[in-house]
C-alpha cells in the first residue's frame, strides 16, 4: 500500500516544497519516482473507451499528463496559491501557451515593453501574424497602461522584475485597470520566483515560469509551467498543450521537484549575496549605473519592497566606455562564466545588447535603458567575496588596456 500523507492546510511554503505534491507508487518510495514512459496499459478495451471519452480519469498518454509530471505541477501550485499549474518543456511553451491558448483573431492584447526578448517576440511579431492586435507599453507608466487598457481586451502580459532591466511593474494597480477592460493578467513571475512575489495575491490571473532558471537552478534542463485557476487551466490551456504537445519530460519534472526542495535555501543565498555584489558595485566610480530592486537608488525600490519579499539574484550595470570596454571587462574574468542563461548556482554574466536583446532595434533599446555598456549579472551560490575579486580583477584588467 502506497504511504502517502495528504498535504495539511497549515504547512507553509517551505515544507509544501519538500513535500507537496509527492504520490508514492505500492513501493513506498521517499523520493519522487521517475514514471519513464510514454504510455499506459488498459486492461480492456472498455476502459480505453471510458478514458477517451473521459468518463473517467487516468493517465492516457504522457503527451497529456505523466505521474511525475503531475507532483511538480501539484507541488508549483500549492507554493503558488494557485488552483492549477500545467508544465511545458520550457519556459517560452509556457510562455506561448498562456496566451496563445485564449487569443483569437480580433482580440486586443496589452503587454510591457521591458519583457525578455522572445516573449516581446511573440506579442510584435507572432500574435500580430494571427490578427491580434498587440499594444506595447512602458510598464512603469500607469498613465500608459490606462491608455492601452481603454478597449476591450483579451489579456496583459507584464514580467516584473523585467529581464534585464530589472524595472518593476505595479501588480496590483495594472491587474485593476486590466480586469476593467476584460483582461486577464499573466505575470511572468522568473525573476522573482514563487518565494519572492506572490502574483495572484496581487490581482493577476496566470503566472509562468521558465522553470529552468531558478526552479531547476543549477542549469541541468528546461522547463516551464503556468498557473491559474480551475477554469482557464483545465478548459482553455489543457486542450491547447494537449493538441500541441509541448509536454515536459518526466525525467526534467523530477529534476524540478528536487530544485523546488532546496528552492528556500538557495534562493536566500543568492539574495544575500546580490545584494552584497550589489553594495559594492554602487562604491566603483567606473560603472554608469547599477540597477538592483533591493538599493534604495532603484527608482522603483519602494514598489519592489511593497511587492516582494527580497529582491532576488540578478544584478545590471553598465561599464563606462561603450561596448568595448565591456567586453575586454567581461574578457577578463576569471570565475564568472559568460552565459546568457540565469538563476544558477554558478555565477553568469550576459551582455543583452548583443546576446538576448540583439534582435531589439537601438531606439527600443535605448528606451529600456540597455546600453552597449551594460552587463546582466545572475550572481551564483559561490562565495560571494570570491565573485567580488573577480569583478575587481576584471575591471582592472579592462582599464588597463
Ligand atoms: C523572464 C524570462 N521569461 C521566459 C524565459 C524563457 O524561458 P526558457 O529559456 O526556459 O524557454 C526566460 C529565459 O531566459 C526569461 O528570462
Amino acid at each position: 500500500m502506497a504511504v502517502n500523507k495528504p498535504v495539511q492546510d497549515s504547512w507553509r511554503a517551505q515544507t509544501l516544497a519538500v513535500r507537496g505534491g509527492t504520490k508514492r507508487s505500492e513501493f513506498g518510495e521517499t523520493s519522487e519516482a521517475i514514471y519513464a514512459t510514454s504510455g499506459y496499459v488498459y486492461e480492456y478495451a472498455e476502459q480505453a473507451e471510458d478514458a477517451f471519452k473521459d468518463r473517467v480519469d487516468r493517465f492516457i498518454y504522457s503527451r497529456f499528463s505523466n505521474p511525475t509530471v503531475d507532483m511538480f505541477q501539484d507541488r508549483m501550485a500549492l507554493m503558488e496559491g494557485a488552483a492549477v499549474g500545467k508544465a511545458t518543456a520550457t519556459g517560452m511553451a509556457a510562455v506561448f501557451a498562456s496566451m496563445a491558448s485564449m487569443v483569437q483573431a480580433g482580440d486586443h492584447v496589452v503587454g510591457s515593453r521591458a519583457l525578455f526578448g522572445s516573449c516581446l517576440y511573440i506579442l510584435t511579431e507572432i500574435l500580430p501574424k494571427w490578427g491580434v492586435e498587440t499594444t506595447i507599453v512602458d510598464g512603469t507608466d500607469l498613465n500608459q497602461w490606462e491608455d492601452a487598457l481603454k478597449r476591450p481586451t483579451k489579456c496583459v502580459f507584464v514580467e516584473t522584475p523585467s529581464n534585464p532591466g530589472l524595472d518593476i511593474v505595479d501588480i496590483k494597480a495594472v491587474s485593476a485597470l486590466a480586469h476593467k477592460a476584460g483582461a486577464k493578467v499573466i505575470v511572468d513571475n522568473v525573476f522573482a520566483t514563487p518565494l519572492l512575489q506572490k502574483p495572484l495575491e496581487l490581482g493577476a490571473d496566470i503566472v509562468v515560469y521558465s522553470a529552468t532558471k531558478h526552479i531547476d537552478g543549477q542549469g541541468r534542463c528546461l522547463g516551464g509551467m503556468v498557473l491559474g485557476d480551475a477554469d482557464y487551466c483545465e478548459n482553455t490551456l489543457k486542450p491547447f498543450l494537449r493538441h500541441t504537445g509541448p509536454s515536459l519530460s518526466p525525467f526534467n519534472a523530477w529534476v524540478m521537484l528536487k530544485g523546488l526542495e532546496t528552492l528556500d535555501l538557495r534562493i536566500r543565498r543568492h539574495c544575500e549575496n546580490a545584494r552584497q555584489i550589489a553594495d559594492y558595485l554602487e562604491t566603483r566610480s567606473d560603472l554608469v549605473k547599477v540597477r538592483y530592486p533591493g538599493l534604495s537608488s532603484h527608482p522603483q525600490h519602494e514598489l519592489a519592497a511593497a511587492q516582494m519579499t527580497d529582491f532576488g539574484s540578478l544584478v545590471t550595470f553598465s561599464v563606462e566606455g561603450g561596448k568595448e570596454r565591456c567586453f575586454r571587462f567581461m574578457n577578463a574574468l576569471k570565475l564568472i562564466d559568460i552565459s546568457n542563461n540565469l538563476g544558477d548556482s554558478k555565477s553568469l554574466m550576459t551582455h543583452p545588447a548583443t546576446t538576448t536583446h540583439q534582435r531589439l532595434s537601438v531606439e527600443d533599446r535605448e528606451s529600456l535603458g540597455l546600453d552597449d555598456g551594460m552587463v546582466r549579472l545572475s550572481i551564483g551560490l559561490e562565495d560571494p567575496a570570491d565573485v567580488q575579486d573577480d569583478l575587481d580583477q576584471a575591471f582592472a584588467a579592462a582599464a588597463k588596456a
